[in-house]
């Protein structure tokens, strides 16, 4: 979900209203907003996209004061319907209430207040604190600030909580517990949210909070402190974006812009970490040279597409380093009883840094003694702040739901961490290891090359907007590759798209294939690796003779490949363990041109956001 709170001397509504717009990538089931007007508390909500909300305000103009409170919501208690929608109020109207999160003993809590004679509105597991609240706030003799505090101890789960009180019209709380809560220093005026983005283009001036802490915001003044009351400490820290980042700057969508940014992104994350020589300097991991050595294994955790970077981690990682390395995607992984010690080396990936189930598993790996190391794209996010080290990648903002160039940027954060690692241990791979970072360092270049040529694509991909289904084969890193492709294809199109191990497909799944069925298959560089590259080329003909229609994805000069493929999408020749960073551009425009042609909204796909902050 996404909040955004504001206390100043502007109509508070356009302010929130702006913010909103800005996080709307965080979840677009409903949205609503609690605003002041001669300091009357007033709300409104609209299930469904936040255009909804802004023609329901348009109805009745209205001069709000200086203080507000938004939501754009996930749905996780209560269908996305306008009651369930936040924010929630007490009784008597006098507080309003935005969350983020899942309050665990809800239930308990709402029985407790009913018996109280306390009417429910709602479905939802935030309404219990707007009541709580409103109770609180008369106990604490009109202090909001006490009253947060006492209503916090008493809840369980996860959860960031923003409230006001027309009792008292300049100020804004706050609670964080888990979810993602930033403030933003203006001049005058204070701003809260869950992303700097929705403030960015008042202050670049941010404050970081931490668990378990409470803030007060007022027009002058922010103060932080823990759930007793005592002061507690904040880091504070400079926004290195601006607003045109977190702009479309031109595009009908955002992730037209991202996929675009691409060659940008990559080298924004190389950049400094490669030197001419070769040398890697990956300070910010924070993880000397000598406990690096000291590493056994490593478990690569994550969700999503981020996931999948992990995957194509591990083989580089164990080739490069010749370290046992495992992937599990995160909400599996602290379930299972894993075995970690103090000489495992747990990698999170997370492109937000907020996923719950990621942070989860950060923790759990933690209580075990694990390193733990952070690739993360959000500067201060809470999952680098609990890890022992990160690499940032640098993508800068990613607004668009389906990850694209957060991901090429965590492929190449991936490499450098096995890079690095395989010279920090002395493998016997130095000659290679040296031939690739030349190779990584030109990657931007290889990216912007393939973005040269994917015109073709885009008509592929309108040509099949109405198939039902799209089968995807990789060997070796390209497995991983074609899953994503399968994962993208399912975010943005909403159609049936399935993976498989090119070798696999005979155990089973080639079964499905029937005349006409489209399969892309990612064919491996022929670099080193020649035997896999000879065996994908027996599969693609193994599955034409059964009528599949092939779509192949090869390096441009592939000869052998090109009498097999019904279309062939060709890629420069890079090193087999690279090549995911150049097979994967295509896979995204095919996704996104073929959702496009479906009429669906690429940046907002139904029932996703971008950050999960519940598990
Ligand atoms: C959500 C998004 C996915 C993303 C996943 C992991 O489910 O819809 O696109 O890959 O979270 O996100 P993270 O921020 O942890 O990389």
């Amino acid at each position: 979900c996404g909040i955004v709170g504001y206390v100043g001397p502007q109509p508070a509504l356009g302010v929130v209203v702006d913010g909103l717009k800005r996080l709307e990538y965080r979840g677009y089931d409903s949205a609503g907003v609690a605003v002041l007007t001669d300091g009357r508390m007033e709300t409104e909500k609209r299930a469904g996209k936040l255009a909804n909300l802004k023609s329901a305000l348009a109805e009745t103009p209205r001069s709000t004061d200086g203080i507000g409170i938004g939501h754009t919501r996930w749905a996780t208690h209560g269908a996305p319907t306008d009651v369930n929608a936040h924010p929630h109020v007490d009784n008597d109207n006098r507080v309003a209430v935005i969350h983020n999160g899942i309050i665990e003993n809800f239930a308990a809590l709402r029985l407790e207040l009913e018996e109280r004679g306390c009417k429910f509105s709602s479905e939802t597991d935030t309404e219990v604190t707007a009541h709580l609240l409103g109770e609180a706030v008369k106990e604490q003799g009109d202090d909001l600030a006490a009253a947060m505090r006492a209503v916090c101890r008493r809840l369980e789960g996860a959860f960031t909580l923003v409230a006001m009180y027309a009792g008292d019209p300049d100020l804004v709380i706050a609670a964080r517990r888990n979810s993602p809560l930033v403030v933003g220093r203006g001049d005058g005026e204070n701003f809260l949210a869950s992303d700097v983005a929705a403030f960015i283009d008042h202050t670049r001036d941010a404050v970081e909070l931490g668990q378990d802490q409470v803030v007060e915001l007022r027009r002058d003044s922010v103060t932080v402190t823990d759930y007793d009351g005592n002061p507690a400490p904040v880091r504070e820290y400079h926004v290195d974006w601006d607003a045109s980042a977190a702009e479309k700057g031109g595009y009908e969508y955002f992730m037209l812009k991202e996929i675009v940014e691409q060659p940008q992104a990559v080298a924004d994350t190389l950049l400094g970490r490669v030197g001419v020589d070769g040398t890697l300097t990956l300070d910010e991991m924070r993880l000397a040279p000598s406990e690096l050595r000291e590493i056994e294994k490593i478990v690569i955790i994550a969700c999503g597409t981020s996931y999948h970077a992990g995957l194509i981690a591990k083989y580089a990682i164990e080739h490069w380093c010749r370290v046992p390395c495992e992937v599990e995607v995160a909400s599996e992984f602290r379930y299972r009883d894993p075995i970690l010690n103090r000489q495992t080396m747990v990698i999170a990936i997370s492109q937000s840094g907020e996923s719950m189930d990621t942070l989860m598993a950060v923790r759990y790996a933690r209580e075990q003694r694990a390193r733990v190391l952070a690739i993360c794209n959000v500067n201060g996010s809470t999952i680098p702040r609990e890890s022992d080290g990160v690499l940032y990648t640098h993508a800068g903002p990613e607004v668009g739901v389906a990850a694209t160039k957060t991901f090429l940027t965590q492929l190449v954060a991936c490499y450098l961490i096995g890079l690095y690692l395989a010279q920090v241990r002395n493998t016997k791979f130095g000659d290679e290891v040296n031939a690739v970072i030349e190779q990584l360092a030109r990657m931007p270049e290889q990216v912007e090359r393939v973005l040269g040529t994917v015109g073709p694509v885009r008509e592929l991909a309108r040509s099949l907007a109405d198939s039902r289904t799209v089968l995807f084969l990789g060997r070796h890193v390209g497995y991983p590759v074609a899953l994503e492709g399968a994962l993208k294809l399912k975010e943005l199109a909403y159609m049936h798209a399935e993976a498989f191990a090119a070798g696999e497909l005979k155990h089973g799944p080639i079964a499905l294939i029937e005349d006409g069925l489209p399969v892309v298959v990612v064919v491996p560089s022929r670099e080193g690796r020649g035997v896999l590259h000879d065996k994908i080329v027996s599969n693609i003909q193994e599955i034409r003779a059964r009528g599949a229609r092939t779509i192949v994805i090869a390096e441009e000069d592939d000869e052998t490949v090109r009498p097999f493929a019904d279309e062939l999408i060709g890629i420069p020749a890079v090193p087999t363990l690279l090549q995911p960073i150049i097979a994967s551009v295509p896979m995204q425009v095919f996704a996104c041109e073929l959702a496009l042609a479906k009429g669906n909204d690429v940046d907002q796909p139904r029932n996703l956001a971008k950050s999960v902050t519940v598990e």
